[in-house]
């Protein structure tokens, strides 16, 4: 049979780590496959540079709408990124009857329901494994491996940097602007890392894992997003006392209805940083590695690991992609594994939950000054709002803010209470005379 001929839009890190594995692995990939596959044609707006990575027998071009108007190409491998161009490339050639490869989060979080709905009506499929954790085939356990299960929750170290510079931030008990300069320097952090350090990557990966999940539609709009940019040594250094790390969290979580606490069913959908304890095996992995553990009812808990990004452990992904679509394009598409994982007239209307409504536990730490029943009126604020308290660590005056200091770090780590509860008593808190600081407050995530 005539090997499946692919265009590939964006000649890249990864898309020439794509090209690189495909031509290496070709035999193996073809006995898996049943049938060649070929990247045959590449847009690039560098042209010169291309061709010099592809060779000569590959038509290079500096237009990607040539890729997509050229009749024998039946896959297109968006590698450009972003919403803008890439998101009218992808419906051109959805519109054009081809199916398409994409490692673009951003634009499957945010227009997913969109490209999802055009590709349905052409019949042709979109598949995204490269667009979460990079190599690690998340995607495909959650959408096939995991069918079985209602899933029940999601926790993900998904941004490599963001975990790279909490590494380094306990490792080196640093804070965080000096060691994102040596991120910067050292290649990890883009020289505009907005999107990763600000938790948007991290939050783009959990929007689709979470409509994969749950059979929702993509709803990045409402998600929580926060970073990593507010945390200081100190809170990694009280974390590691108490028996925690604090990792950078992508959690989506089923949330039955709950009159107690006063909470309605939904799905919770956030990022942000979280103590994890040190004894999970998701919070010692370290570096610029991801990890994802999943939830089920059935399974337990299972957890997966691997390079998050980088040319070839990308390229792994999008391969395997290809290689799903080369051995199903031929099938009646409502046999196919459908792109969100549930038929698209089976979703759910479950609501994401606003933050206000999610429920997890905390780590506080307060500046109070060194008196008297400072120690009492806080916590007598946390009982009054229903909030129990886990645990308290004070340091001495002298430990925290040098000989004489009449200021300490008091540490308290709660219950299971909802959000809304815990801002109020917060603001209770930062209003009392004795507490000296802003309050930080990290979320905790058991994971048990
Ligand atoms: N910027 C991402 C990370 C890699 O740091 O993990 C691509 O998703």
């Amino acid at each position: 049979m005539k090997p499946i001929q692919v265009g590939l839009l964006g000649m890249g890190v990864v898309g020439s780590g794509t090209f690189n594995v495909l031509r290496r692995n070709q035999e193996e990939i073809k006995r898996r496959a049943g049938r060649g596959i070929e990247i045959t044609m590449v847009a690039d707006l560098d042209v010169a540079r291309a061709q010099g990575l592809v060779g000569e027998g590959v038509q290079v071009v500096n237009e990607a709408r040539a890729v997509i108007a050229n009749p024998d190409i039946d896959i297109v491998i968006e590698l450009i990124g972003g919403y803008g161009i890439a998101k009218a490339l992808v419906l051109e050639a959805i519109a054009a009857g081809k199916h398409v490869v994409t490692a673009n989060k951003a634009l499957l979080a945010v227009h997913g329901t969109e490209i999802f709905a055009a590709a349905s009506a052409k019949g042709v499929m979109v598949a995204f494994e490269a667009a979460v954790a990079g190599g690690i085939p998340i995607i495909k356990a959650l959408r096939e491996g995991l069918t079985a299960n209602s899933i029940q929750w999601i926790a993900g170290i998904i941004n490599g940097t963001t975990n790279f510079i909490l590494s380094e931030m306990r490792d080196k008990g640093l804070d965080f602007d000096v060691v994102l300069k040596e991120a910067q320097r050292l290649g990890y952090a883009e020289a505009d890392p907005t999107f990763d350090i600000e938790g948007v990557d991290a939050a783009h990966k959990a929007t689709i894992m979470s409509a994969i999940a749950f059979g929702i539609p993509v709803q990045f709009d409402k998600a929580y997003v926060e970073g990593i940019t507010k945390l200081g040594a100190a809170d990694i250094k009280y974390a590691e006392q108490l028996g925690y790390r604090i990792k950078l969290l992508g959690i989506t979580k089923r949330r039955e209805a709950d009159a107690t606490k006063g909470t309605s069913a939904g799905i919770e959908l956030r990022v942000h940083p979280s103590l994890v304890p040190t004894k999970r095996l998701i919070a010692n992995v370290e570096g610029a590695m991801n990890a994802v553990m999943v939830q089920g009812d059935a399974v337990g808990t299972t957890l997966y690991y691997g390079k998050g990004a980088g040319s070839e452990p990308t390229a792994s992904a999008v391969i395997a992609d290809l290689v799903d679509i080369t051995r199903l394009h031929t099938a009646d598409a409502a046999q196919r594994v459908p792109h969100l994982a549930f038929q698209p007239n089976a979703m759910s209307d479950l609501p994401v939950l606003p933050m206000s409504e999610v429920v997890t536990s905390y780590y506080l730490r307060l500046r109070v000054a060194d008196e008297t029943g400072v120690l009492a009126k806080v916590t007598g604020i946390l009982a009054e709002a229903g909030i129990s308290i886990d645990a308290v660590l004070q340091r001495e005056a002298d430990e925290v803010g040098g000989e004489g200091s009449t200021q300490t770090d008091l540490i308290i780590l709660t219950h299971d209470c909802v959000e809304a509860r815990m801002n109020a008593a917060l603001a209770q808190m930062q209003a009392l005379p004795t507490v000296l600081a802003p309050i930080t407050r990290i979320r905790k995530e058991e994971l048990a």
